[in-house]
């Protein structure tokens, strides 16, 4: 019997393949298509937690119209900053769907970046006007940079309002995303000026458990969409009571995470994005309804891209070959 080979992909090979925003916002719509038809399985993700505000989480998810199958195993650290290491870490593991056999493993973190950066321009072409030339961005890190990116493939973007805690994130920010988008952008002092006079605003700060909300009731625009990847940490009750819809990426995984103490005074999302993509719930009614996206972040994110990286990188002969 012939060993079978696993292709490992580091880090640099992975973003190196050098996959485009537009084809993993398209591979996001048909996962989510398949989703709101009930033609993948997705269990909820199981997950240990060593120190407050951290988590390592099992992602498993099977999208039979891709042929994915697999798991992420990815951890969140808030204070590696600090340590000079990076918040999100950990491995994509495919499995052959006719074997079961694990044919590569690779690093998660530039699939997460762009997959959840993904998945709210997904949202957002359901529930944002499609004139919507502003966008601020609260928290300036990885995902401050592929949220920018992808909203400007959706949306006629102008100018974004950058704001973040730490000054020289924000300033770099601002230098190098104007530059690799040809678009004005400002970096502001505060919180309040980045949401109030933005089309769409999104949040991508710390997640917290207990959370320290900064946006309050009356900021928000009427008729902007706002994306919130950390939860609900950013937005206090009263601003979050204001939404006209709210959404999320899966109801039961929605669910879970209310039990494990997060987004105890959210109201309950009014449809998910496979929903909204397949058409079995509408996105924005009128010019006026302000709409928020809460997206968890699905395994199914990762298994709808995970597997085109694989293939494109054994295409170019990247990475390196090892035995089972
Ligand atoms: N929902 C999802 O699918 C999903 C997926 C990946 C990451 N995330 C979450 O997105 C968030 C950002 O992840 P990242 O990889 O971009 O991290 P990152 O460390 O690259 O960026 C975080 C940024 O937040 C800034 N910051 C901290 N507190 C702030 C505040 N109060 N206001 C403004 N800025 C603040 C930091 O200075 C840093 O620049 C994390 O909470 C992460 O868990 C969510």
């Amino acid at each position: 019997m012939n060993t079978p080979q696993i292709l490992y992909l580091s880090a640099a090979d992975v973003a190196s393949v050098g996959l485009d925003p537009r084809t993993i916002i398209g591979l996001l719509e048909t996962a989510f298509r398949e989703k709101g038809h009930g033609r993948v399985e997705m269990p909820p993700k199981p997950g240990i937690h060593t120190k407050p505000d951290a988590f390592i989480h099992a992602m498993p998810a099977y999208i039979p119209a891709l042929r994915a199958a697999g798991v992420k195993w990815v951890s969140g650290y808030p204070e590696n900053r600090g340590a000079g290491l990076p918040y999100i870490s950990g491995l994509i593991v495919l499995n052959d769907v006719d074997t079961g056999l694990p044919y590569a493993v690779m690093d998660c973190t530039w699939i997460t970046a762009w997959r959840t950066a993904a998945a709210s321009a997904l949202s957002a072409r359901y529930l944002a006007r499609p004139e919507s030339g502003t966008v601020g961005i609260l928290a300036c890190g990885v995902q401050g940079r592929t949220h920018l990116e992808a909203l400007a493939l959706e949306f006629p973007l102008k100018r974004a309002l950058a704001y973040d805690v730490a000054p020289d994130v924000q300033r770099r920010f601002v230098e190098e995303m104007g530059r690799k988008l040809g678009i004005e952008i400002a970096g502001v002092d505060d919180p309040r000026t980045a949401v109030a006079d933005s089309d769409i605003v999104v949040t991508s700060g710390p997640i917290l458990r207990q959370p320290v909300p900064t946006i309050q009731r009356g900021w928000l625009k009427p008729g902007a969409f706002a994306s919130a990847v950390d939860f609900d940490s950013y937005w206090s009750p009263a601003a979050l009571a204001e939404f006209d819809r709210l959404t999320t990426d899966d109801h039961a995984q929605f669910r879970y995470y209310r039990r494990l103490g997060y987004f105890q005074q959210t109201p309950d999302p009014d449809a998910d994005l496979g929903e909204l993509v397949a058409g079995i719930k509408p996105g924005r009614a009128d010019a006026a309804q302000r709409t928020i996206a809460l997206n968890l972040g699905l395994a199914l994110d990762d298994m709808a891209v995970a597997p085109e990286v694989y293939r494109r990188a054994a295409a170019r002969g990247l990475g390196t070959s090892l035995p089972l």
